[in-house]
């Protein structure tokens, strides 16, 4: 059993679609398209900015790419802004995200979160889930002020828990954090759940699983 399970939060533990979930019937038709651009830019934001050496904290970035999404997707009521950013702060985890950390933890292993969310929003999503007692540690990119695929970012985990990172097993759904996992020397595990085309090649994962719920069988 490895030392420690680390989990990417948003796409991994807690579903980024759940908020426009919510609120479908109102957002109507356009809902999905919606929501993939809320995505792609909050993440776009989180990558060009730290490589122009700036940062802002992630929910900032998660506010200016809904008004991004909401000037794309005229359909959208406006409206529906702070609703779906209470629904963002409060996201659903997946249906297998509590059950699976719970297996971990009663295995021996330590659990955590590592993700470009700040404090605050990573407490809200935590609580609202009920995860805080399944989690030892929730770290957040805020602290360094830089975001993922940074080393820095996954250098966070062995500092802050005094542990080598061939004991690491890193989750992410995100294809390119597996990818910066991986290159750090964690062992990386990627979450499939759309059944996506592999992409950044190498390092390659260990494995890759089609949900949560598959981490407590595999060897890693
Ligand atoms: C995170 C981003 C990748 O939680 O969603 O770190």
């Amino acid at each position: 059993m490895p030392r420690a399970y680390v989990f990417d939060a948003y796409g991994t533990l807690f579903d980024v679609h759940a908020a426009i979930g919510r609120h479908r019937a109102a957002a109507g038709p356009d809902a999905d398209r919606f929501s993939e651009i809320w995505r792609a830019k909050q993440l776009e934001y989180s990558w060009t900015l730290t490589l122009a050496g700036q940062y802002v904290e992630f929910w900032t970035l998660t506010e200016r790419a809904l008004d991004h999404a909401f000037a794309r997707v005229p359909s959208i009521d406006r409206a529906l802004r702070q609703r779906l950013l209470d629904a963002y702060f409060e996201l659903d985890a997946f249906p297998d995200a509590r059950a699976t950390l719970a297996a971990l933890k009663g295995a021996g292993a330590a659990t955590a979160i590592l993700s470009n969310g700040s404090p605050r929003m990573l407490a809200g999503a935590v609580e609202g889930a009920k995860l805080q007692g399944s989690l030892d540690a929730v770290l957040s990119v805020d602290a360094i002020r830089m975001y993922k695929p940074r080393p820095e970012v996954y250098r966070l985990v062995t500092d802050r828990m005094g542990i080598a990172p061939a004991d690491v097993v890193f989750v992410s759904s995100n294809r390119w954090d597996v990818m910066g996992a991986a290159q750090f020397g964690f062992r990386a595990v990627w979450v499939n759940r759309a059944g996506l085309p592999d992409e950044y090649l190498a390092p390659a994962p260990l494995a890759t699983v089609s949900d949560l719920a598959a981490l407590p069988q595999i060897a890693v």
